[in-house]
Order: C-alpha cells, then sequence, then structure tokens
C-alpha cells in the first residue's frame, strides 16, 4: 500500500494545522515542524509543545500518528533527544537533511550537511543505535547544497546506517523553493539504494502526484505547500471527491478555535497537568496563522480569493467568525 504523508513545514504544520488537516483527510502520517537540538537534552516541555501530540499516544485526535522530526549537527546529542522522544511516546523520528535557513545552516544544521556525507551517516546511525529497533528512523534531505554530486552518497550512507525510509524533497538549497522540482533526480536516487524512498516537492493537484508517481517511480507520497493549499489533495490523490468551500469554512472556523483555546479536540486529555498546558495563540498570532493559510488556499479555491480580500483587513476574530458565519 503506497503512503501519503503530510510534510513537517515550520511555522504552517504545527499541532493546531495538523489537527484539523487530518480530519478533513487522511493521512498515513505527519511529521512535526523541526526541533532543534544543540548541545543538551531538551526538557519535556519542550517536546509536548512541539508535539501536543505526545500525550495522545503520538497521534492527532483523529488517530494518526506523528513522527518527530530532529533538526542538529551532533549525533550524540541528536541521539539523546531523539530518546527522550521516544520515551515521551514519538511512533518514529525524523532527521532533517533539507532545512534551508541561514540561521539553521551556519550553526551546521539541516541541508548543509548534505555536502558532509559522513556526518549524515553518523547521525542516521548515531540515532538509529540509540532507539529500541521496532522504532523508525527516517531521513528527510534535499538533493544536495549547491547541486547533485553528493546525493547517491548521502543517499546511500543514510541507507547503510539504517534508516527505515528516506523522503527526498527534489530540490537543492540553492533551489529553495523555486519550481520545478526534479522528480526524475528521485528516480536516479531510488535506482541506486534499497530503501523505501518517499517523493516530495511541488505537487498541488492530483495530475502533478500522478506524474510524480511516474517520472520518479515512488508510491508513496509526501505534501507540503500543496496539502495546506487544497486540504483534499490528499484524499483526491485517493480516488475521493473534492471537499466542497462550505466544508473548508468550518474547517477554518475549527482552526482559529482551535488556536484561541489550545483546546484538546477529540481524544486529547484536557489541559491542566504539569507538562500539558494547552498550545494556544495570542488573538494577534492566531490571526495572522489563519491569514496565512487563508492566502494559501486562494491558490487553490476561487472561493478563496473574495473572502481573503476582506480577512487581510481584519484585526480580530471575532471578525473572522461574522464573516465566516455569513460565507
Ligand atoms: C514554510 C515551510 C517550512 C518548512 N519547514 C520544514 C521543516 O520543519 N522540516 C522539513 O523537513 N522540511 C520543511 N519544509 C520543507 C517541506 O517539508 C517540503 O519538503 C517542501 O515544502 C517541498 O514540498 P512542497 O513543494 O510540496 O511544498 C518547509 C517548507 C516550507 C514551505
Amino acid at each position: 500500500m503506497s503512503a501519503l504523508l503530510l510534510a513537517p513545514m515550520e511555522g504552517l504544520t504545527d499541532f493546531h494545522m495538523r489537527d484539523v488537516l487530518t480530519r478533513l483527510s487522511r493521512y498515513d502520517w505527519c511529521v512535526t515542524e523541526f526541533i532543534r537540538v544543540t548541545d543538551h537534552v531538551h526538557p519535556a516541555r519542550l517536546f509536548f509543545h512541539a508535539c501536543p501530540e505526545l500525550h495522545n499516544g503520538g497521534l492527532t485526535a483523529a488517530g494518526t500518528p506523528v513522527h518527530v522530526q530532529l533538526l542538529g549537527s551532533d549525533p550524540q546529542m541528536l541521539a539523546m533527544n531523539a530518546l527522550r522522544a521516544v520515551e515521551l511516546g514519538a511512533p518514529a523520528i525524523d532527521l532533517n537533511f533539507g532545512c534551508p535557513a541561514k540561521k539553521v545552516n551556519n550553526h551546521g544544521g539541516g541541508a548543509i550537511l548534505l555536502d558532509t556525507p559522513e556526518t549524515v551517516h553518523a547521525i542516521v546511525a548515531a540515532v538509529r543505535q540509540a532507539l529500541p529497533a521496532h522504532v523508525p528512523v527516517s531521513a528527510k534531505m534535499r538533493l544536495g547544497v549547491k547541486d547533485r554530486s553528493r546525493m547517491i552518497e548521502n543517499a546511500q550512507g543514510i541507507e547503510a546506517a539504517g534508516a527505515r525510509w528516506l523522503t527526498v524533497h527534489a530540490r537543492t538549497k540553492e533551489d529553495g523553493y523555486r519550481p520545478p522540482a526534479h522528480w526524475e533526480a528521485i528516480a536516479e536516487i531510488r535506482s541506486r539504494v534499497g530503501v523505501r524512498v518517499i517523493a516530495n516537492g511541488e505537487m498541488w493537484t492530483p495530475e502533478d502526484a500522478q506524474r510524480c508517481r511516474e517520472v520518479s517511480g515512488c508510491d508513496d507520497l509526501m505534501l507540503g505547500r500543496g496539502a495546506v493549499s487544497r486540504p483534499d489533495l490528499v484524499g483526491r490523490i485517493r480516488g475521493a471527491d473534492a471537499l466542497p468551500w462550505q466544508v473548508m469554512v468550518e474547517a477554518q472556523l475549527a482552526f482559529v478555535s482551535h488556536m484561541e483555546t489550545g483546546r484538546r479536540l477529540g481524544t486529547l486529555p484536557a489541559p491542566g497537568a504539569p507538562d500539558q498546558e494547552p498550545v494556544r495563540w495570542t488573538e494577534r498570532g492566531a490571526l495572522g496563522r489563519y491569514k496565512q493559510w487563508l492566502g494559501m488556499m486562494t491558490r487553490g479555491y476561487a472561493e478563496a480569493v473574495p473572502v481573503f480580500e476582506q480577512v487581510k483587513r481584519m484585526k480580530t476574530l471575532t471578525d473572522v467568525r461574522q464573516l465566516l458565519g455569513r460565507a
């Protein structure tokens, strides 16, 4: 069975967005935004903050597993933090070798590591060794820093270190997020490794997903921005009908309310215990996040365009609720 996954996106697919998106459509799993590891083991509260689903056995309220992603350059520190995350309930650990952010790369983490395949290998190996055998360790890489010259070496090193699968975002660090994604490079990687490869990059429609599968040879796909712009993309790739705008309006109201109250919906326990403070946004923060999502949905839904024109200027969530209530 092919897997369809929700991509980790810092500042975008946080707890609230994961909750809403996994209720709307079925994903096989999602991955947290990266947790940066430097020179210490993070306290439990940091893991719970990044992944409140740990309170729910590592599942979203809809029952979708959430893998915890770590980013850093020190193999032993990453291994110790991975173990801590697993002790707290993470069902799997993903390692980030793709982040292009200067701040992160200047500290030796993220995509820049692809220039030193031996470090990539050492990180995956250390994390693999630190965890119980049944807990999967995976890696997510770009094609390289400036070019693809070390792409196979990196992929083979990740495989040799014991990763259960490898997600490939089919661009170099220098490519940033500019289209196209080079799905043919994923096919090249696939032909040189035995590990399961998951294709990622630039899928906005079911047709894109179909073409990506044909070109890359991968059945398994990870969806990023396309999944946020069209929350029904994953379902449509599976053959389901499109979700009408009215369903999206309900989802937006749920998103706003989830951010505002920090309420753990569904099976998630009520907040109150020391490590279970609600993860909530200020009104200003929630409004910003909502505008960001709605702006992205203008790419997927024509109906979002006039709503966004009005929401852009709004200063309170009450105004947003009133507008959506009328929609
Ligand atoms: C705003 C933003 C934040 C991201 N944060 C992460 C992250 O925390 N970890 C990660 O591995 N990739 C991160 N990515 C990369 C995505 O997971 C994905 O690889 C990339 O967006 C390509 O997929 P897409 O074209 O479907 O969006 C981020 C991407 C965006 C746009």
